[in-house]
């Protein structure tokens, strides 16, 4: 099955200090925004929670696309979803009963996603896969944006696209970490359809061509010239 490519720009990228004009000027050229929630434990950083996930549901419509690097998800994920978060995705390897916790999230009206690290094979979650709306393969190793693209995640993508084919599911294939109009081609060839981008647009002055850019860039990885 094949989604609309969607681009998600992290606000970890953005001037915190003004994030409300910082998603108004993304929000012409997108359907997403990409929130980075991190604790300090399951990744050497911490950024944001609650009241800053209220304070984005206040300004603004897009989708509220959470990505929790953080050990307790079972905790606060529901909290988010209460302040206005759209979709969940989580790291479910530290948390007992992540099947649990994805039923409690759509209980309460949310996606869910389940979040894969580099070095970890998609037979890690396969489990959960088919009962989740959204698959992010990093393509960095979490914590820190700015890094550099792993290319040797391509062949995961491939295998997570075929998997969904294969059992005729529906998620969405989202890739997080170095994605810019050059790598965003390859992920998108390697069957990606949901694009999370944070210094490839904020790092720009005129966000809307960053954006433009990147989608471009991954109509052409499949094969669709001078999409978006
Ligand atoms: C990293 C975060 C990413 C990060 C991506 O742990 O999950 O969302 O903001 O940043 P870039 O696009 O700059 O690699
Ligand atoms: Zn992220």
């Amino acid at each position: 099955m094949l989604h609309d490519i969607v681009i998600s720009p992290s606000i970890l990228a953005a001037d915190f200090a003004r994030l409300g004009a910082e998603v108004a000027d993304v929000a012409p050229a997108v359907e997403w925004v990409h929130v980075d929630v991190m604790d300090g434990h399951y990744v050497p950083n911490i950024t944001l929670g609650n009241p800053v996930v209220a304070s984005l549901r206040a300004a603004t419509d897009l989708v509220l696309d959470l990505h929790l690097m953080i050990t307790d998800p079972a905790t606060y994920a529901p909290q988010l979803v209460e302040r206005g978060a759209d979709s969940i995705t989580f790291h479910p390897e530290v948390t007992d009963d992540p099947r649990a916790l994805v039923d409690r999230l759509h209980e309460m009206g949310a996606r869910v996603g389940v979040a894969i690290k580099p070095d970890h094979p998609l037979s890690s979650v396969v489990e959960l896969v088919p009962h989740v709306d959204l698959v992010l393969v990093m393509t960095v190793e979490p914590g820190f944006g700015g890094q550099s693209f792993r290319a040797d995640v391509l062949p995961k993508l491939v295998e997570a696209a075929e998997f969904r084919d294969e059992h005729d599911l529906s998620f969405r294939l989202e890739v997080d970490g170095g994605i810019d109009p050059e790598t965003a081609v390859a992920v998108a060839r390697a069957g990606a359809d949901t694009l999370v981008a944070g210094s490839a647009v904020f790092g720009h002055d005129d966000r809307t061509a960053a954006v433009g850019a990147i989608r471009a860039a991954a109509q052409r990885g499949r094969g669709v010239e001078g999409g978006g």
